[in-house]
């Protein structure tokens, strides 16, 4: 396993697609669900410089905390609350160019200021998690992060 990400300059597109295939590489030599989510965390918060990476999963019909990089975060989100808990309940992607426009959203941190939040299901189609990514910049995510992103999230198993 490589033990280093080589990160690449340039555009997001250019940086995604030097990141994603050392990334899903990185996943699918590993078996451990969490050990998975954590080194994406980690993948994309130094690769992609942003403000906060991270996982809430689906337990006891609410949001928990699960593996992140950056400051630390709430750590129970109520299906329908915020962005993430909203990205649960309606089974979609949701991409937010500025988190004050968007009615409940939650600020864990003031710094953040626009965000992506992807649902992720197991096989039953059911949501088993959502992946949050936040940047302490307006307008940061658009379909380039969606398309990028999906493809490291269909690496994993949640089953
Ligand atoms: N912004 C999220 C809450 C999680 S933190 O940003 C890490 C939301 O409104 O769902």
């Amino acid at each position: 396993m490589a033990e280093e990400l080589k990160i690449s300059s340039g555009t997001k597109e250019e940086k995604y697609k030097a990141l994603v295939p050392q990334v899903k590489a990185l996943v699918e030599g590993e078996t451990d669900l969490i050990a998975n989510l954590a080194n994406i965390c980690s993948a994309l918060k130094y690769g992609m410089d942003f403000f906060w990476v991270g996982f809430y999963l689906v337990k006891n019909n609410e949001l928990v905390l699960g593996p992140f990089q950056g400051p630390i975060a709430c750590t129970r989100i109520a299906k329908g609350k915020g962005v993430c808990g909203t990205s649960w309940q309606k089974s979609e992607t949701i991409i937010v160019p500025d988190v004050e426009q968007f009615p409940g959203h939650i600020a864990c941190s003031s710094l953040s200021k626009s965000e992506i939040v992807i649902p992720i299901y197991n096989s039953k189609k059911e949501v088993v998690a959502v992946f949050d990514v936040d940047s302490d910049q307006l307008n940061s995510f658009d379909t380039t992060d969606e398309k990028y992103l999906q493809q490291i999230l269909n690496s994993l198993q949640f089953d």
